[in-house]
């Protein structure tokens, strides 16, 4: 039975959004703000981890991280137009025996999965209603580090958010996006026993990597 996020998530993305994503991926590679996690990810030479993609769309991380940083992953996505897209990309890069493809809200199923090395969160949160129990679920399941992206508390999206969604309203669509707290969602992370390691600002994202402190 699918939860109430995915069927929201279901609705509003959409087959051909999905597939729009993924023809842009393979013309382009990744965009800029997963670049900044890649990168970020990468700084830290990590190999052979098992990767945790929440929400990781047509799943261009674990495309890019099972090349060189990861051994396996396991993709949890909301929406299942775009983990068809995913699978059909892990299947053409020869991934598929690598990476486990879940259609779930993440914190409805987090339970039942094991724990990963890395957990990533690209342009997740704000599609979630509740950031603190999605992030205290992810970061339950980090071993070692979190990247994710978030879009900055600037004036100019301050603005943009309610507009965006208001016009959903109009639509009678009930997906919303929300600007969570930054220093909140940073005061959650380190009270899990995560330091923030880098901090990178695009126009509308910033992508923070976060990793777990030494006991
Ligand atoms: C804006 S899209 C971003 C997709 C991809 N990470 C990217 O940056 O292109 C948000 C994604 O998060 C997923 N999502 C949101 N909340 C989720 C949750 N609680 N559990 C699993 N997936 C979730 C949605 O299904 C969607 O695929």
């Amino acid at each position: 039975m699918p939860c109430n996020c995915c069927e929201i998530t279901d609705s509003a993305f959409s087959e051909k959004e999905a597939k729009s994503q993924l023809r842009d991926y393979r013309r382009k590679g990744p965009a800029k703000q997963t670049r900044f996690i890649l990168d970020a990810i990468r700084s830290l030479h990590l190999k052979n981890v098992a990767l945790l993609d929440i929400g990781g769309g047509i799943g261009a991380i674990h495309h890019e991280l099972l090349e060189d940083v990861a051994q396996s992953a396991t993709h949890v996505d909301a929406s299942s137009a775009y983990l068809r897209e995913a699978k059909l990309e892990a299947a053409r890069l020869g991934h598929t025996e690598r990476v486990i493809f879940i259609h779930a809200d993440f914190t409805d199923v987090e339970k039942e999965l094991p724990k990963a090395d890395v957990v990533t969160l690209d342009r997740v949160v704000c599609c979630y209603p509740d950031f603190r129990r999605l992030l205290e679920a992810a970061s339950r399941h980090s071993q070692r580090a979190i990247a994710l992206t978030y879009p900055r508390e600037a004036w100019y999206l301050r603005m943009a958010w309610p507009v965006m969604n208001f016009f959903q309203q109009l639509r009678k669509d009930p997906f919303r996006v929300f600007l969570h707290p930054i220093s909140e969602m940073d005061s959650l992370l380190k009270k899990e026993g995560f330091e923030r390691v880098s901090v990178h600002d695009l126009f509308v994202w910033e992508m923070a990597l976060y990793q777990r402190v030494a006991d």
